[in-house]
C-alpha cells in the first residue's frame, strides 16, 4: 500500500450521490468500462459517468436486458461478457483491444451475492470465480489498453469482506460451503486484487482502488429468501424497507465507486479501500461493527499470493 487507510476528509459522505461527486468534473474524451453497468449500482454508475461526458462500454451477461435498461442514455455501448466463463472474458477483451481504443476507467462492479452452492468453469465456486477470477482475467487481458499515466481500476467490494479472509486451503469451498462466507472471501479477494494491481501498475501511473458502496436494495438480493431479509431486519413482511436511514439509494450507492474512479482528491494515491466517498479507516476489533477494512484484506503479502494463485488458475498474468 502506498496510502494508509485513513480518511482524507473528502467533504462527501454516505448521502452524497454519484452526480454530487462528479460536479465540476468533465469526463469528455474519457472511456470507461463498467461490468454489470446495467443494473443497480452499475446502472447509476453508467448514467452518471455518461452525464459527465464519458463514453461507457457495458459488457453484459444479458446484452438484450442491458440494451433495454440503458435505452435513452447517450454515450453507451453494450457488449457480451460472462465473468464466470473465461472464454467469454477472453473474447470480450479481444474485441475491445481490436477496437484500438484505450480505456481510462475500469469499474469491476458486477457481482453475485450469497447464492446457493454453484460451480462454474472447471468446478470453481461461483462467487469467487465471478466476483474475483473473472475480473482478474478481464483486467489482465485488457492491460495493453489501460491508459498509462492516469487510468484507474476500481473493484467494487463490500463490507461483506468481514465475513471471511481467503481460505487458502480451500478457495473453492469443496468443504463446508457457507453462502455468506463465500461472498466474504470473494469480496476480500476484490480488495486484495486492488492492493496488488496498484503495486504493479503504479510505475506506469495506473492506480487501483476498492470500496464498499453501502447497503442498497437492488437485484443483488435475488438469492435471498424474503424471510431471511425480514429476519435480518432489512424489510418488513410486505417488502418495505425498514431502515431507510441506514440503506442508501442506488444514486448514493454508486457514489463511492464513481468517486474512486474520478476524484482529483485521490491523485497520487492507490491500493486503498474506500467507503462513503472517502478512504476507509481500519475495521474496529469489535466483530459486530461492520465498517472499515479488515487487515487481512489489505495485507500486501496475501495480495501477492492471491495474484499468483489467480494467475495459475486463469492462465493470465499481464505482468509475468
Ligand atoms: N447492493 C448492495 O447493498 C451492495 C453492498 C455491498 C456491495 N455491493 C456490490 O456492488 C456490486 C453491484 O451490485 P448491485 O447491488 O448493483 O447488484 P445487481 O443489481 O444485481 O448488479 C450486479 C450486476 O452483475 C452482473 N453479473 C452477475 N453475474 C455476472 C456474470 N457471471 N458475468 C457478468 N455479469 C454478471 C449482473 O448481471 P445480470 O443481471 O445479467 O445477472 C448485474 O448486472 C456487486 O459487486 C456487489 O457485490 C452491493
Amino acid at each position: 500500500m502506498t496510502t494508509a487507510q485513513h480518511k482524507i476528509g473528502s467533504g462527501f459522505g454516505a448521502r452524497s450521490t454519484a452526480d454530487d461527486v462528479l460536479e465540476g468534473i468533465d469526463l469528455s474524451g474519457k472511456l470507461a468500462i463498467v461490468t454489470g453497468g446495467y443494473s443497480g449500482l452499475g446502472l447509476e454508475t453508467t448514467r452518471s459517468l455518461t452525464k459527465a461526458g464519458a463514453r461507457v462500454v457495458v459488457p453484459a451477461r444479458r446484452p438484450a436486458v442491458a440494451r433495454e435498461a440503458l435505452d435513452g442514455i447517450e454515450g453507451v455501448e453494450t457488449d457480451e461478457l460472462d465473468l464466470g466463463d473465461l472464454e467469454s472474458v477472453r473474447a470480450f477483451a479481444e474485441r475491445f483491444l481490436a477496437s484500438g481504443r484505450d480505456v481510462d476507467i475500469v469499474i469491476n462492479n458486477a457481482g453475485v451475492m450469497a447464492c446457493p452452492e454453484t460451480r462454474v468453469g472447471p468446478g470453481w465456486e461461483a462467487q469467487f470465480a465471478t466476483n474475483h477470477l473473472g475480473h482478474y482475467a478481464l483486467v489482465n487481458r485488457l492491460w495493453p489498453a489501460i491508459e498509462p499515466g492516469g487510468a484507474r481500476v476500481v473493484s467494487v467490494s463490500s463490507t461483506g469482506h468481514h465475513a471471511s479472509g481467503i481460505r487458502w486451503d480451500d478457495v473453492h469451498w469443496r468443504h463446508g460451503y457457507d453462502k455468506w462466507e463465500a461472498y466474504g472471501q470473494a469480496k476480500t479477494a476484490n480488495v486484495l486484487f486492488a492492493v496488488h494491481l496498484d503495486k504493479l501498475g503504479r510505475e506506469s501511473g495506473v492506480r487501483a482502488f476498492s470500496l464498499h458502496p453501502g447497503g442498497i436494495l437492488t437485484p443483488l438480493q435475488r438469492h435471498l429468501p424474503k424471510e431471511e431479509m425480514v429476519e435480518r431486519g432489512w424489510i418488513d413482511e410486505n417488502g418495505n424497507l425498514l431502515h431507510p436511514e441506514i440503506f442508501k439509494t442506488p444514486e448514493q450507492g454508486a457514489a463511492t465507486q464513481v468517486w474512486a474512479a474520478t476524484s482529483p482528491q485521490l491523485v497520487g494515491m492507490g491500493g486503498v479501500y474506500c467507503e462513503d466517498c472517502d478512504i476507509a479507516e481500519p475495521a474496529p476489533a469489535d466483530e459486530e461493527m461492520r465498517f472499515g477494512v479488515k487487515d487481512y484484506a489489505v495485507d500486501p503479502e496475501q495480495a501477492a499470493r492471491l495474484w499468483e494463485l489467480s494467475a495459475e488458475l486463469t492462465g493470465v498474468d499481464a505482468f509475468a
